[in-house]
């Protein structure tokens, strides 16, 4: 099979209105009702989302060792490990990490097809409590901004731990520029992009809002120094557009 770039994602199409009208419990939360809308809300707020999605694909496929694991850390509703296991020729360990019961319902149903081809493992676990012992990609899109600073820290430790020699970390992060003035022009831009995308700007305002101390974005260098701290020995910044990064992270054989 070639490289997943043109292939479709398996998204459910439920339109995204949670912050049209109404009012919206605040803070934001992985709850069913944002569950239901998932797939449509990252796919028209993450810039890049399926090239994202594809490149992880396209990395894992690189650096995957047989009879080790390969772990989607925030799994949410399994789109990245469906359209790896459909794109991936060996059988492997497939295991997707994500505390919210809702969305591994989800991922559960996503990801029933290609069960019969791979082995694969939902764990409903804070990522903190879980080990990636034998793993040789992690995949960890949009998920660590939303732990604690000193979580963080401690999670890409316990990662850079668990995986094997040559193992590979593919992780994204919404961002904030160090420059205040380039975060207001970034801010606009990406803001122009979800207007694009079909969002009012009241919903736009009030995501944001409800966003509000419960994502809290670090700047790219941050994001780099924390992996260096974490032991990771090649990093490179792969993705990037607006306030959304994707990096890859080697430990060296
Ligand atoms: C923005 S979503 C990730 C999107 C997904 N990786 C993708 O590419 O479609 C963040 C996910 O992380 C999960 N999450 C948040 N904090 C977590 C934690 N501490 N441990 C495990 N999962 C967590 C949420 O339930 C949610 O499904």
């Amino acid at each position: 099979m070639t490289e997943p770039l043109e292939t479709e994602l398996y998204l459910s199409s439920e339109k995204d209105e949670l912050f049209e009208k109404g009012p919206w419990p605040k803070p934001f939360a992985f709850n069913a009702e944002v569950v239901k809308v998932f797939d449509n809300m990252v796919s028209r707020s993450v810039p890049l989302y399926r090239e994202v999605i594809a490149g992880a694909v396209h990395w894992t496929r690189a650096y995957y060792q047989s009879k080790t694991r390969i772990i989607d850390v925030g799994c949410s509703t399994g789109t990245f490990l469906e359209l790896l296991g459909r794109f991936l020729k060996q059988p492997a360990i497939l295991v997707g990490i994500d505390n919210s019961p809702d969305m591994l319902d989800k991922a559960r149903e996503k990801l029933a097809q290609v069960e019969s081809i791979h082995q694969i493992e939902l764990i409903c676990e804070s990522a903190e409590n879980c080990s990636f012992e034998n793993s040789s990609v992690v995949v960890m899109n949009y998920t660590l901004q939303f732990l604690s600073l000193p979580q963080r820290q401690k999670l890409l430790l316990a990662i850079y731990q668990g995986l094997v020699p040559g193992g590979l970390l593919f992780m994204s992060e919404k961002i904030r520029s160090g420059c205040p003035q380039f975060q207001e022009t970034i801010t606009r831009h990406y803001e122009a992009f979800k207007t694009k995308n079909g969002y009012a700007q009241n919903e736009i305002e009030r995501k944001k809002e409800a966003l509000e101390n419960v994502l809290i974005p670090l700047s790219e260098a941050e994001q780099l120094q924390m992996l260096k701290q974490s032991g990771f020995e090649y990093i490179e910044s792969l993705i990037k557009l607006h306030n959304f990064v994707s990096f890859v992270a080697l430990k060296s054989d």
